[in-house]
């Protein structure tokens, strides 16, 4: 039998300010380096409510089921499973993408190349009335696809622009066939399974634009297993010894597969852009390469120009 005190503590509604203070200290006690944060999303998922809501309410009471969605989240978040998988989705370039154990979780610096992209585009769109053929290589949960169709679904509609994508995974790819039909234009871009540039295109053999982020974390850092890379899949990430297996592999092969006057984005990691420059200015291949910083002042995105 407990105290008087003890079942009248009990009793008493448990605030949302108070369950996420607690979640606060369980998750920085597993380890957690963003404790408070991860238990506000946690939180605020299960009551269906965003941070700032949760915020301005504090003393909102929280029911025994929410309680007991919480205490298996927050359980999964201590063994360090990461939020975007527990919660099934990511805001990402205001959008919401569908996550899960079976592709990448589009990281936020991936904004950039959609970003970019989706300028190269518009650019070509408005200069001449030709059709556009834009491609995208290892699409994963096909964010950067979703991005680019999402933004540009009545030039697409109107066949201005063609868009294919792909991945040598096909559970990535029922991922990013689920995310293109979630946001309507499913109908809009053509998937296909397969190595690099392998999956042929219809019709065309060269893409005017040509996007790319590989995995490019090399296999030892893969290896430790590091925050969410111990539960994304490592066919995602790893790049070979120096992280550049992948991306060695694809500017080889862009002679044949970027049309004249074409454009390839390809994304990179911290401290690879000087060496995929030097392998494009090996190629029999007149070009302008320029490099796109992040915002965290990495070179990102590397820019490859066929003139
Ligand atoms: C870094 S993830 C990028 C996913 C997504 N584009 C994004 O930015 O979030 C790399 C993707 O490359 C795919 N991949 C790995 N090896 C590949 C290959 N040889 N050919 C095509 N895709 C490959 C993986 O399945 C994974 O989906």
């Amino acid at each position: 039998m407990g105290t008087p005190e003890a079942a009248r503590v009990a009793a008493e509604p448990r605030t949302a300010g108070r369950v996420v203070a607690d979640a606060a200290i369980h998750l920085r006690e597993a380890g957690s380096a963003t404790p408070r944060l991860d238990a506000e999303l946690l939180i605020g998922h299960a009551l269906g409510r965003d941070r700032a809501w949760l915020h301005a309410h504090p003393e909102f009471a929280i029911d025994d089921a929410a309680r007991a969605l919480v205490a298996e989240w927050l359980n999964r978040r201590a063994k360090g499973e990461p939020i975007a998988y527990i919660r099934g989705y990511k805001d990402w370039f205001s959008m919401r993408v569908a996550t899960d154990r079976r592709a990448l979780i589009p990281r936020p610096e991936t904004e950039l190349l959609a970003e970019t992209a989706i300028s190269e585009i518009a650019a070509r769109l408005v200069r001449d009335d030709a059709t556009v053929t834009a491609r995208e290589v290892a699409t994963g949960s096909g964010a950067v696809t979703l991005a680019i169709a999402v933004r540009f679904r009545t030039a697409l509609m109107l066949g201005r622009l063609k868009l294919v994508a792909s991945d040598i995974s096909a559970e990535a790819l029922e991922l990013a066939s689920e995310n293109l039909a979630a946001h309507g234009v499913g109908h809009l871009v053509t998937l296909s399974c397969g190595d690099l540039l392998e999956p042929a295109m219809e019709g065309e053999t060269a893409a005017d634009l040509l996007v790319a982020n590989l995995p490019y974390v090399p296999s030892d850092e893969v290896a430790t297993g590091r925050g969410s890379m111990a539960w994304e899949p490592s066919a995602a990430l790893d790049g070979g010894s120096d992280g550049l297996d992948l991306l060695r592999r694809l500017i080889g092969a862009l002679p044949a597969h970027v049309a004249q006057q074409g454009v390839a984005l390809l994304e990179v990691g911290a401290g690879q852009a000087d060496a995929v420059r030097r392998q494009i200015e090996s190629l029999p291949l007149r070009t302008v390469v320029t490099t796109l910083r992040d915002l965290a002042g990495i070179e990102r995105v590397v820019r490859i120009a066929r003139i």
